[in-house]
Parts: C-alpha cells; structure tokens; sequence
C-alpha cells in the first residue's frame, strides 16, 4: 500500500492578499507542519481567493512567493507535503463552478465574510465575493479530504463544504469525502492589538494592530509596547472584561506551551509594561528563525519555483482524478 492510502488526508490554503500574519501563523501554518508525518498533506496559495478584492498584480506575484518561501521556512518540507499555487491547478475553477450549481443563494447570503467584505468594500461586491465558499469546497473537495486545519473564522465555510458534498453525493453516491474542521484550542482567533475586539487581520487598516511574519524585531517590540490593555494592572485571562490582555496572554501560551495559569502565576505583581515586552520577545524569538529562512529561501528563485511546479503536478494528478470523476457522474461527455 502507498502512503496515500494508508493516511488521512489535509488540506489547507491562506490568501496572498496581504503579508502573512502571525493570526494566521498561529491560527493555521503552525498545526500544519505538525501534521506533515501523520498526513498526506495539500497546503496552496489560495490566489485565486485572493482577487476577489482588488489586487496590485505585482504584490500579489510578490507575496505568493512570500507566502511559499515562509511555509518551508515554517517547516513544511515540500518532500513530505504537496504545495502549490492554486491558480495552476485549474480544476479548482472547474469544479467551483460546478459546485456553484449545488451551492444555495440563502447559503452563501448567510456566510459571515461575506458580510464583513462586502462591508469592507461596498464598492466592489463582485459575484466572485459571493461565490468565494464554492470556490472553497472545490478546493477541499478535489483532494477528498479528511480534515482542513484553519483558525475559527473558517468554520463556517468548512461548514458549508460539508453541506454541499452531503448535498452531491445525495444525488450521485459517494463522490466526495466529508471534510471536518481543525481548529487549534488555543490561537484559533488571535485579535487586533490595537482594538481587540476585532481579529487580527491582514487587511487591517491600522498597521500598529497586526504583527507580520517577516517584520523586523524593532517593530514587532514597538506595536506590542503599543498593545492595548485596560484600567486595571493584573493578568488574568478573561475575554469579555479584559479582551487585549487576554489576546495578549492567548499569544503568548501558543508561542510558549504555557497554561493560562502558569501565565497569571509568572505576572503576579507585575505590572502591564513588563508583561508587554515579554511577549514581544517570545514572539520575536518565535518568528525569527522563519523570517531569516524565509529570506534565505527567497533568494532562491529556482528552488522556489521547482517546489511550486513540483507541487502542482502532484496536485493536478489527484485533483483531476476527482474532477473526471464528477463530470462522469453528471453526465458530461467525456473529454
Ligand atoms: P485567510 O487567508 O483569511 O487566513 C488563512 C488562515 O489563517 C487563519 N487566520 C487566523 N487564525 C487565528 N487568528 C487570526 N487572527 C487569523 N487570521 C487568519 C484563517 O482561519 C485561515 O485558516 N478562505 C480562506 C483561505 C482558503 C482555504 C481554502 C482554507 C481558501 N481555500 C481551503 C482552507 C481550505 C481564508 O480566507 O483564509
């Protein structure tokens, strides 16, 4: 038996529609590598998410390299895990459309991001926007996927995936397996420093809100010294009243393994400040050996782009395996 028989399979992606962030290091890349051994793993570039709102063509080439440069430097060894570029493996748009089909309009009215984007860009809400969870369940569902490890804002789409492969395979018989989500105990939604009520984002606005994978130590220690915290002086986890020193303390149990108790024990009697800089600094040491080796892969273009075309034929066998499949069963003639 191969590997792709015997183990469980993940999918995941990230949008290079801004600079990584570290909610999305926390929230998602860092449970991936730890997956790599047990799974048979597919992580992407999502690209093609990435224009559903407007993008500078050259950043968007920019980061999608980044993006990858920064995910072997997490420690996705492209060896064990199959990475790509979503855009090159166009049975992702082949079987979005198809999925569209079997995707309701009350379904996707309903999605909490398309809400908060077309609020966010009242100028620009295309039906690409709309239609983006389609998009997503072909992603997952072209590489029958067990499981898709993504921080808490991505339920509800991995929610929906589900729905319309129960949905398909209702009509068809078992074409595609049912996902589940992964979602990490702590980290799974890391706030804004500067108003933590909001997720950290890469659109943000307020630059001073938002910690980047590759940002330098000065200014990673700058915006925490900045952090938002409250009136009071002391270190307890607790969302509702204490929303910025709870995000600050869930930072810092995932970059250390430290309990929440063993956190208000080491900040008993401390002051706010100290506590500030103590988590920039673990999350400084956290991100440097990534950005340095992300910078060292990046100056690697001919690594970087053997591992993505590597990537992509490896994807395509599996993702059109399923695709033919699909199109068999809805009664296209075969190609
Ligand atoms: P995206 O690009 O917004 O975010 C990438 C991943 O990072 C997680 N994340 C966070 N986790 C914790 N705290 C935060 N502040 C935070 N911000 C982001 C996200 O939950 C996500 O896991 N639709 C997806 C991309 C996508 C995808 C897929 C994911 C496209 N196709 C297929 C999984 C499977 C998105 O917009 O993620």
């Amino acid at each position: 038996m191969n590997d792709q028989t015997v183990k469980k399979t993940i999918l995941s992606g990230i949008q290079p529609s801004g600079a990584l962030t570290l909610g999305s290091y926390l929230g998602a890349i860092k449970n991936w590598a730890a997956l790599a051994d047990e799974y048979n793993c597919y992580y992407m570039m999502a690209d093609m998410h990435a224009i559903t709102v407007r993008q500078n063509p050259a950043e968007l080439r920019k980061r999608t390299i980044e993006q990858l440069a920064a995910y072997i430097a997490a420690g996705l060894d492209p060896e064990k895990n199959t990475i790509f570029i979503q855009s090159h493996v166009s049975a992702h748009a082949e079987l979005s459309w198809v999925l569209s089909c079997y995707t309701m309009f009350g379904e996707l009215s309903r999605m909490t991001q398309f809400k908060d984007k077309s609020a966010k860009n009242a100028d620009n809400i295309n039906a690409g926007l709309f239609t983006y969870p389609s998009l997503m369940a072909a992603d997952i569902l072209l590489y029958q996927a067990d499981l898709v490890p993504v921080g808490g804002d991505q339920k509800q789409h991995v929610e929906l995936t589900r729905d319309i492969a129960v949905r398909f395979n209702g009509v068809y018989g078992d074409v595609f397996k049912i996902p589940e989500p992964y979602i990490p105990k702590v980290g799974a939604r890391i706030m804004s420093l500067t108003s933590p009520e909001n997720k950290m984002s890469k659109s943000d606005k307020d630059p001073g809100g938002c910690i980047y994978i590759m940002q330098p130590p000065e200014e990673i220690m700058r915006s925490f010294k900045r952090a938002v915290t409250d009136s009071e002086t002391q270190v307890r986890y607790d969302v509702a009243n204490k929303p910025g020193v709870s995000n600050l303390m869930q930072i810092y149990a995932v970059a250390t393994g430290k309990s929440f108790d063993e956190i208000e024990k080491e900040f008993e009697g401390k002051g706010y400040g100290d506590f500030k800089l103590t988590v920039g600094e673990a999350v400084v040491e956290l991100l440097r050996p990534i950005r340095e080796e992300a910078n060292r892969l990046l100056a690697d273009k001919a690594y970087l782009e053997s591992v993505y075309k590597d990537g992509a034929a490896r994807a395509a066998r599996t993702a059109y395996r399923t695709l033919n499949k699909v199109y068999k069963k809805l009664g296209f003639v075969a190609r």
